[in-house]
């Protein structure tokens, strides 16, 4: 009978679109299996070039595949996934291998993966990014589990990632759940990269009256330059796009209530948990949340904004200062994205190479960027790099971005127009970059009322101070 080297669960439009670049593939033949037969009925009709193995039970699926058995699960991430490794476990051996390939938040990844290690499976949680279009053609894919799985799982997959300067987007991330906690954090960073442009075209065409149309080719413009990514090419494409039934540009007929299915929530939820502020993605997170309520706006629209109305005295220059407020913004998400990655490795054990994460997103995914590359370099040049902002390259584009960047912010600000994203953005680095942070009199206001003690400058010790009466007594306590 002929066998299967890889098998996928899950025919909705992710799955079988995987399935199909597995089948592309040299070397791969895929068994498919969906929990209703019609899917799987549908993608045999309809690619039969595909060579594939349908299963109508997870037991025919099983002795498909040949060992050690290898499935990708592509189902909605959550209580399916669960009952689907479920039935996998039970027709699966020790040494198999089953992969999560759905947006699953990592701490459920790291509890599954512990449970099936006890059978003896190998389980692997990963990240895959690049939409239907990637999971076809090639996505950029972070695996988390075992260095064993990744033995029969690396060839496999780094067969049908997408390919960068000639380097397959694939690497093992790191054990358990990194995978998909890199997933998560790309996901953080696509929602702040995704706020930041929409926020510069905002301010664009309210500061300068030019249309959806021009504002297109301003993006265009731009993805021949420093910002080349693949979110600021799609912006082009969306802005230029005419709806149908009414002439008008798409983009004034959509609602602007902004959805969301929670994988930039879970990287600020974890960044809490974590200590670190990644207020870039937070405040992407919170923009969503804010469009996403017509009562309140409705309510709110009486309020008052700026009495004058806001034109910039010259449009090209004012362009130019968007795109290096753009730039110098995005530096900052993805700094505080690769903060929270060091935290979440040190926390979670995880040995994640910070540089391969980089290259690993320079295809198929999608906050795929040309400034990828200066990440990896950066981090090949200093991996203890402690803030990704301060490496030399970073650094001279925040020189020549910041003053563009502050005059963007105050214009915004004086205009009533809201920039969440490059104004925390901007309050972030003048926090980093700050001598001294007014956290001095926080530590003083919470020593006053709750005796929660506080550091000096001038020597070692933990202190309290006596706050009655007109002189300061300090008395030296035990840390705690
Ligand atoms: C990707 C995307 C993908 C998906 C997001 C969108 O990397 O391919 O990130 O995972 O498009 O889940 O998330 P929202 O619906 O929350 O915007």
């Amino acid at each position: 009978m002929t066998q299967a080297n890889i098998g996928v669960v899950g025919l909705a439009v992710m799955g079988s679109n995987l399935a199909r670049n597995l089948a592309s593939r040299e070397g791969n033949t895929v068994a498919i299996f969906n929990r209703s037969y019609e899917k799987t009925q549908t993608l045999l009709d309809e690619h039969p070039e595909a060579g594939f193995l349908p299963a109508a039970d997870y037991a025919e699926f099983a002795a498909t595949l040949s060992k050690p058995r290898t499935a990708i699960i592509m189902v909605q991430a959550g209580r399916g996934t669960d009952a689907v490794i479920d039935e996998l476990v039970k027709v699966f051996e020790p040494g198999d291998i089953i992969v999560d390939g759905g947006n699953a938040l990592f701490t459920d990844t790291i509890r599954r993966e512990k449970a099936v290690r006890e059978t003896g499976i190998n389980f692997v949680g990963a990240g895959i990014s690049g939409g239907e279009e990637g999971a076809l053609n090639g996505p950029s894919i972070m695996p988390g589990g075992s260095d064993e799985s990744w033995v029969t799982l690396g060839p496999i997959l780094k067969s049908i990632a997408a390919v960068a300067e000639g380097e397959p987007c694939v690497t093992h991330v790191g054990h358990d759940g990194a995978g998909h906690f890199v997933k998560m954090i790309h996901n953080g960073i696509e929602y702040a990269d995704m706020q930041l442009i929409a926020e510069a075209y905002d301010l664009i065409r309210r500061g300068t009256g030019k249309s959806p149309a021009e504002i297109a080719d301003i993006f265009a413009e731009w993805n021949r330059g420093e910002l080349e990514s693949y979110l600021i090419e799609i912006t082009a494409e969306v802005l230029r796009q005419v709806d149908a039934e009414t002439g008008a540009p798409l983009v004034d007929v959509i609602l602007d209530q902004a959805g969301a299915k929670g994988t930039g929530a879970w990287t600020v939820q974890s960044a809490l948990d974590l200590g670190i502020p990644v207020s870039g993605i937070a405040e992407a997170v919170f923009a969503r949340s804010l469009s996403s309520k017509p009562a309140q706006r409705a309510a709110a629209a009486e309020l008052p904004g700026p009495s004058d109305a806001w034109t910039v005295a010259d449009p090209d220059a004012f362009v130019e200062d968007v795109r290096r407020a753009l730039y110098a913004s995005k530096i900052v998400a993805y700094s505080q994205g690769f903060d929270e990655i060091v935290a979440g490795a040190e926390q979670y054990g995880w040995d994640i190479k910070k540089g391969e994460i980089a290259k690993i997103w320079r295809g198929g995914c999608i906050i795929r960027a040309q400034f990828l590359n200066r990440i990896t370099d950066a981090y090949d040049a200093d991996p203890g790099l402690v803030a990704l902002l301060t490496a030399p390259y970073f650094r001279d584009a925040l020189v020549d971005s910041q003053e563009a960047w502050r005059r963007v912010v105050v214009a915004a600000t004086q205009a009533g127009i809201p920039s969440p994203a490059f104004s925390s953005s901007l309050s972030y680095y003048d926090g980093l970059r700050a001598e001294r942070l007014p956290a001095a009199l926080v530590q003083g206001q919470r020593d006053f009322f709750g005796a929660h003690t506080y550091k000096r400058i001038d020597k070692d010790g933990t202190f309290h101070t006596l706050w009655s009466g007109d002189r300061t007594e300090v008395q030296a306590v035990d840390s705690h």
